[in-house]
């Protein structure tokens, strides 16, 4: 377990990752690492965040959460009702660089989770996924680099950047090609954090995150994430349109073992200035898992249509990840079957409806 402070040296390592290295993650490696620490959650009252602040707390961190609330995005003070005695939430844009370096002091690690998530309005709306999820990074970097360089950052980035496949599973020696500019912003984020930490010192650790799924995820619309909506339609027994011949293969992960990951990868000192991957234990098609979806909820129907052009340009085929190296650096896996995290999750929203529909 690392701390934070100590000489450029220990803090950051140009280790170049291989398949003989040891494992150094372990099942409770963090337990102790986060009691009384600061931590900044940027994005934190959004779906990921809200679940690692929970996360958080029980570990006794002092947390503090940064999110703008931007209408149509994920926040929601709902995802917090349980906690808010027990966190600080502090209303502020990532595109405010005053704000940034201010909230950035103190912190001893930051989980960068702030993002303009959905692909789609990335095409539609270039410049402001440009401004949040790439010019904005280099504010939080610069604000560190200034205000606390010692902290330890983990960025939440996607597997999106890979673009289209070109083989499976992917793994994180995959060349770069994105699909659309959401993707290239996310990309550039990325690589400024791993900049930062080789060139400033600054730990920093990326995780590329699959498709995540799990309470508090934003189903309001259909323009986040599509299992999100696919959940909505299915409780409320509507029809589900799969695009094509829904034989396209994904992979989940329930949003605990996200948690896990950025946690892990925040405490372990041979993350830092590394990618990781994370994936699904299974690979499952879009058919299959729609109708698994029907079968929890009890209700819900489906029907094959062609894409819409406007999907199917920025559509990514096949797509599932090599975790290979997070297992072996962070002994980091999926744990929750599909099934299971699916039925959680269903069950969270039938009761919480009025909060996220
Ligand atoms: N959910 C997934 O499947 C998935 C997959 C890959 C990567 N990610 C990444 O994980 C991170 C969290 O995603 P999520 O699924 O929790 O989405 P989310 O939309 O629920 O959370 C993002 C949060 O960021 C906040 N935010 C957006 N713009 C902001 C700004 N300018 N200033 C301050 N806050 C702002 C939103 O209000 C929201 O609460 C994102 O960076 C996303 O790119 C998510």
């Amino acid at each position: 377990m690392e701390t934070t402070g100590g000489h450029l040296a220990e803090r950051c390592t140009d280790k170049v990752w291989s398949r003989g290295d040891t494992m150094f993650g372990s099942e409770h490696d963090y337990e102790a690492a986060f009691r009384e620490r600061r931590v900044l959650i940027t994005g934190g009252l959004g779906f990921i965040g809200s679940n690692l602040a929970r996360w958080l707390v029980e570990l006794g961190a002092k947390v503090l959460l940064v999110d703008s609330l931007i209408p149509y995005y994920g926040g929601n003070l709902f995802n917090i009702e349980d906690l808010e005695d027990q966190v600080r939430v502090n209303i502020a844009d990532v595109r405010d660089e005053n704000s940034m370096r201010y909230l950035v002091r103190d912190q001893d690690y930051l989980f960068n989770l702030a993002g303009q998530v959905s692909h789609i309005d990335s095409m539609q709306d270039p410049y402001t996924d440009l401004d949040i999820n790439c010019r904005s990074q280099l504010f939080i970097l610069e604000a560190c680099r200034h205000n606390n360089p010692d902290v330890k950052i983990v960025f939440a980035s996607t597997r999106q950047i890979y673009g289209k496949p070109d083989y499976l599973p992917v793994d994180e020696r995959h060349l770069l090609h994105p699909t659309d500019v959401n993707g290239i912003n996310k990309m550039a984020g990325e690589w400024y954090h791993i900049v930062y930490n080789n060139v400033y010192a600054i730990r920093a650790t990326s995780l590329r995150m699959t498709n995540t799924y799990g309470p508090r995820m934003l189903v309001k619309h259909n323009r986040q994430t599509f299992l999100g909506w696919l959940i909505r339609l299915a409780i409320d027994d509507e029809e589900i349109q799969i695009f094509g011949d829904g034989q396209q293969l994904r992979d989940f992960n329930y949003v605990d073992d996200v948690v896990d990951a950025l946690l892990r990868a925040a405490t372990n000192g041979a993350a830092n200035g590394e990618i990781f991957n994370l994936g699904g234990d299974q690979p499952i098609s879009l058919l299959d898992l729609v109708e698994l979806l029907i079968e929890i909820c009890g209700t819900g129907r489906y029907k094959l249509v062609p894409f819409p052009p406007e999907r199917k340009a920025i559509d990514i085929g096949d797509y599932y990840s090599n975790y290979f190296k997070a297992q072996q650096v962070l002994g980091w896996e999926p744990r929750t079957p599909l099934r299971e995290g699916l039925e959680r999750t269903v069950a969270f929203y039938k009761k919480n409806r009025e909060h996220y529909w």
